[in-house]
């Protein structure tokens, strides 16, 4: 088994050449973190001419090796850039494939550039272009028309990691005594979000949302469209990490998308810029796409899947009341 470190170049080097994703002439310069990222060990080879970035699953989360984590994301995430190569518009918005190790786990992809991701933007203080917002549309119409199935099948159901995110998403964030302790993010927060953890009609709604995020769908999604998965590149935004993809509802890529604009607090014009530039969006299920809508804003606010967002209490909990809203009516 070979395992990625950052310590260890000449190691990695001798396995790039078996790969043969490195050149017998070729060596490594630098060895790098790209960027921030809990789940797996991502990292930046650097050769005299060119660099590419490998990425590497374990069966547990890299930042919390504690925690268990389904070994194999790495091969679905490569068989995910595989399926999309087919359509130049959504390959176009995403790095290529270099090449996939499915013994180690282990993808190459295109470097994209030292760039950043849209996390600045939950410093609140920053608005998303119409620009943006429309390149953000154009990837999610390409990739929810390209690959539409008429019948259903296993094909990239990617379960096991559906299964991991249901727990962060529907069920974790909503336990009374979950064993987190949400003062820790902020004081007063854990007594602000009791009463929504006690709201016996809202979790019985984010009960249904979860289940029909289990069940398989017709659309290929990225299943984690959030400012972590944009990049802000010279050549516009690329997105990064479907890691989480599957076949499922359209209606759960637009709602985590919506969510984050919410979150980020960009104008209300945003919203309805994404509803208009949506291609099916009058064919969508409302109450579905706001009740994931909801779900995401809540999970982001009470969960354990924390954003760096400079946000007063207040206000999350104005945020929460809304979210709310949005699932139950
Ligand atoms: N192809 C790429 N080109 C340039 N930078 C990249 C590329 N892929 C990843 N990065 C950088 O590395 C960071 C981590 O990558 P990625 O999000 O794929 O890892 P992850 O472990 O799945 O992260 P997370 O825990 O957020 O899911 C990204 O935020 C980005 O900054
Ligand atoms: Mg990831």
């Amino acid at each position: 088994m070979f395992i990625l470190n950052a310590n260890e170049p000449e190691e990695l080097a001798v396995y790039l050449r078996q790969q043969q994703w490195l050149q017998e002439d070729e060596t490594i310069v630098s060895l790098s973190k790209p960027g921030e990222g809990n789940m797996n060990c991502v990292l930046r080879v650097e050769t005299e001419t060119r660099s590419f970035i490998v990425k590497q699953s374990r069966d547990y989360v890299e930042k919390y090796p504690q925690v268990a984590a389904p070994a194999e994301r790495a091969i679905t995430e490569g068989a995910f850039y595989n399926k999309i190569a087919t359509s130049k518009k959504v390959q176009d918005a995403m790095p290529v494939l270099m090449g996939t190790d499915v013994v180690n786990n282990l993808i190459a992809l295109e470097d994209l550039g030292k760039t950043n991701d849209y996390a600045v933007l939950y410093g609140l203080d920053q608005k998303i272009s119409e620009g943006e917002l429309l390149e953000l549309v154009v990837y999610l119409n390409g990739l929810h028309t390209d690959f539409e199935k008429t019948v259903t099948d296993e094909e990239l159901s990617n379960k096991a990691m559906r299964a991991l995110n249901y727990e962060h998403v529907f069920e974790y964030p909503f336990k009374e005594d979950n064993g987190f302790n949400l003062d820790v993010v902020q004081e007063g927060l854990q007594a602000l979000a009791m009463p929504f953890k006690q709201n016996k009609e809202l979790k019985e709604k984010i009960s249904e949302l979860g289940t029909l995020y289990l069940s398989n769908g017709k659309y290929l999604l990225h299943g984690d469209f959030y400012p972590g998965s944009w990049l802000k590149t010279d050549a516009g935004i690329k997105i990064i990490d479907p890691e989480f993809c599957f076949y499922g509802m359209r209606e759960f890529d637009l709602g985590v998308f919506i969510a984050h604009l919410y979150l980020t607090q960009q104008d209300a014009s945003t919203v309805a810029f994404i509803k208009e530039h949506y291609k099916s969006f009058d064919d969508l299920n409302f109450t579905i796409l706001n009740g994931f809508i909801g779900t995401e804003i809540m999970r982001r606010l009470i969960g354990l899947a924390q954003l760096p967002l400079k946000m007063d209490l207040n206000t999350k909990v104005a945020l929460l009341a809304f979210a709310q809203k949005l699932i139950t009516e």
